[in-house]
């Protein structure tokens, strides 16, 4: 395993560029087993999660060829349907191959998710939707197992009890392209990220209305052509190397990025009191030495992520007065908490409330990371901490950053990677 020695208190310049959606990737690679011939990705990160999905289609007689950020897709050998567990159990992300299997190939032998640091994440809903289209799913010794002779059209209301879901709606978008009829889907997701898996499966031939919005209309095709497709930029890493810039202080660019997917952040900001400028492409942080305290409640887009709640976390710690975040999308998402508290932050829960009251400065100490978004809010406090900081277990990071401590070091901060003993 690998740890991070991190020395704080040094200041960020100069520009970033930041790399594909892992959020938009898995799903499009997915659903590219549907297409008849080869989909070539381009913008696909090099991430540890990709590179598990790569590994599960190849496991499935899949062809792939990974280089230079594209991916190449032949799912013509294609021969086995079972995503066993040793892949699922270290990315539920690969879930979202589920819909495609079984709209192309009738059958899916997939491994149950487990639980995670970030809670319960049940999969009633994929599974829910997926019946609607004429689905049967079994629970066979901790495998979902699905099988259909044909899919059909039907209206399906895809709300849970924590609202929309991201990747059932990837599921049962994916399926009900290739299903007989028409297909509503009330309650969709309309993340960005589903916004690009429905602009590639319109490239590939699928038919599908309302993308964005919470209605969506499918009129299901015979087939799909494999196809080129660009990766729109990951949000979330944006999101969490502007906030890497205002917690230090810094003025930086971060270009490669598109701002509509983070305006609930730029407005947080500004209620902190800070500024920030953006334009179609890029945004720029406009550093103070202070900022305010301020109330957010996560959501599905367009409220504040969930995805950038533990950095926004880090970077309240530090402001002036109390905040309170209340995380509605996975209310158990907080074991961050101690480990911010370990470098000197003031964090306590009630519930699916954080409050945050604001310290004058960070303390370097050992901490460990827990899951991917909670690493990074790690990193960000560790950067502006006093002194140095070592992170263990950062195989997290791995999982959804591409080159974080390389493009980090480049903007000036001082980020080692070494071997645990
Ligand atoms: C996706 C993202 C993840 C992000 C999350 C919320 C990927 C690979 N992962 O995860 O980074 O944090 O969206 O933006 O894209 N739920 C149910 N039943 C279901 C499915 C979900 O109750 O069948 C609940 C979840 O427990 C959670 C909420 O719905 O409380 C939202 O989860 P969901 O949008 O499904 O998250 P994912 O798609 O798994």
């Amino acid at each position: 395993m690998e740890k991070f020695i991190i020395e704080g208190g040094h200041k960020l310049e100069g520009e970033i560029e930041i790399s594909g959606s892992k959020n938009a990737s898995l799903p499009i690679i997915a659903a590219s087993i549907m297409c008849e011939g080869k989909t070539v990705l381009y913008n696909v990160p090099d991430l540890k999660d990709i590179q598990t999905m790569i590994k599960i289609l190849n496991f499935m007689g899949v062809n792939t060829k990974f280089e230079n950020n594209t991916l190449e897709i032949d799912p013509s050998g294609i021969y086995q349907f079972t995503a066993p567990y040793e892949f699922v159990s270290t990315m539920r992300g690969s879930i979202c191959l589920l819909g495609p299997l079984l709209a192309k190939y009738k059958k899916a032998r997939f491994s149950m998710p487990g639980g995670c640091v970030i809670g319960p994440r049940p999969i009633d809903l994929h599974i829910k939707g997926l019946k609607k289209l004429g689905v049967q799913i079994e629970n066979e010794e901790g495998y979902i197992v699905g099988k259909a002779d044909v899919l059909k059209g039907n209206d399906i209301f895809l709300g849970g009890s924590f609202g929309s879901s991201v990747l059932a709606t990837a599921n049962v978008m994916s399926a009900a392209v290739l299903a007989e009829g028409e297909t509503t889907i009330e309650y969709a997701a309309c993340e960005p990220e589903i916004v690009d898996l429905a602009k590639f499966l319109k490239k590939a031939g699928a038919k599908i209305y309302g993308e964005g919005s919470h209605l969506l209309k499918i009129e299901g095709v015979k087939k799909l052509k494999g196809v080129e497709y660009k990766i729109i930029p990951d949000r979330i890493e944006g999101g969490t190397y502007i906030l890497a810039g205002y917690i230090t202080k810094s003025k930086i660019k971060i270009n490669n990025i598109i701002p509509q997917h983070l305006f609930a952040l730029f407005d947080k900001i500004e209620e902190c009191g800070l500024k920030i400028i953006y334009k179609s492409n890029f945004v720029e942080t406009i550093p103070n030495d202070k900022w305010k305290a301020t109330e957010i409640t996560t959501l599905p887009f367009p409220g504040f992520p969930t995805d950038l709640q533990a950095q926004m976390m880090g970077f309240l710690s530090l402001a002036e007065g109390i905040s309170i975040i209340t995380e509605k999308v996975f209310p158990e998402r907080f074991i961050h908490v101690g480990e911010l508290n370990r470098l000197g932050a003031d964090i306590t829960l009630d519930g699916s409330k954080a409050i945050i009251k604001g310290v004058k400065s960070l303390k370097g100490a050992k901490v460990m990371a827990s899951d991917l978004r909670a690493s990074a809010a790690l990193v960000l406090a560790a950067l502006t901490a006093e002194g140095t900081t070592e992170i263990s277990r950062i195989y997290h990071l791995d999982r959804g950053y591409e080159k974080f401590e390389k493009k980090l070091n480049l903007l000036g901060a001082k980020i080692k990677r070494i071997r645990e003993e």
